[in-house]
């Protein structure tokens, strides 16, 4: 009998293995001006994705008030950004990857912003519902778990709330765009840049 293994290659959304090598980027957007480490196996080390900067450059201001999410929030970029754009607003970040939350939870510290909570995704409180939520989302994990983690983080918006999430055209962007109306959300294109597409959602 054979028996096949299949070697999986690490993704950026697994937990790191490589050992640490943190790089200083500098995130310049409308709203906030700060740097941030990032590390290898956590997305984007040593520079601000181009989707993350295209999302960051276009995003309407997030709300002064309430609650926001960032949802894989690798380094951090989104979160920090959020946070400090809206100092009265309680920022979570959550991403599956520890070294992420860890690299995330540290740029806040050193930033001295205290409006921000890296979690888990597990740690959310079941009822808590969120205003806005900015996103990447991890495409790469496959476009039924895309799904499946969309709906579900879609579902906590409040009832006002809009989210925001880039995605790439090579990447399925607008067969998203299609899926999520017929899943019965609003989802309008708000900006396209360098081939990534920023939509607007909301229920
Ligand atoms: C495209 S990256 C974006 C990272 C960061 N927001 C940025 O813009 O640089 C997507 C992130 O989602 C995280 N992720 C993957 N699966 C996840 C899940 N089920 N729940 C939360 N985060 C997840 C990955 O670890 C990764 O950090």
């Amino acid at each position: 009998m054979h028996v096949r293994l299949s070697v999986a290659m690490p993704q950026y959304f697994d937990d790191p293995v490589a050992a640490s090598a943190p790089r200083t980027v500098v995130v310049d957007v409308p709203g906030a001006r700060f740097e941030m480490q990032t590390d290898r196996a956590v997305f984007s080390h040593g520079r601000l994705d181009p989707g993350t900067a295209v999302l960051l450059g276009s995003v309407p201001p997030p709300p002064t008030i309430g609650a926001g999410l960032d949802l894989g929030c690798g380094a951090g970029p989104l979160a920090l950004t959020m946070a400090l754009r809206s100092p009265m607003l309680d920022v979570v970040a959550i991403d599956v990857n520890e070294r992420a939350r860890t690299l995330c939870a540290a740029n806040a510290r050193t930033l001295q912003i205290t409006n921000l909570t890296v979690l888990g995704p597990d740690e959310v409180a079941p009822d808590q519902r969120f205003d806005v939520i900015w996103s990447n989302p991890p495409v790469r994990i496959g476009k039924s778990a895309l799904h499946e983690l969309t709906l579900a983080w879609l579902e906590r918006l409040a009832d006002t709330g809009t989210a925001h999430l880039v995605i790439h055209k090579h990447l399925g962007a607008d067969s998203f765009q299609r899926w999520l109306a017929g899943e019965g959300y609003r989802i309008e294109r708000t900006h396209s840049s360098r081939g990534y597409r920023l939509f607007q959602i909301s229920t």
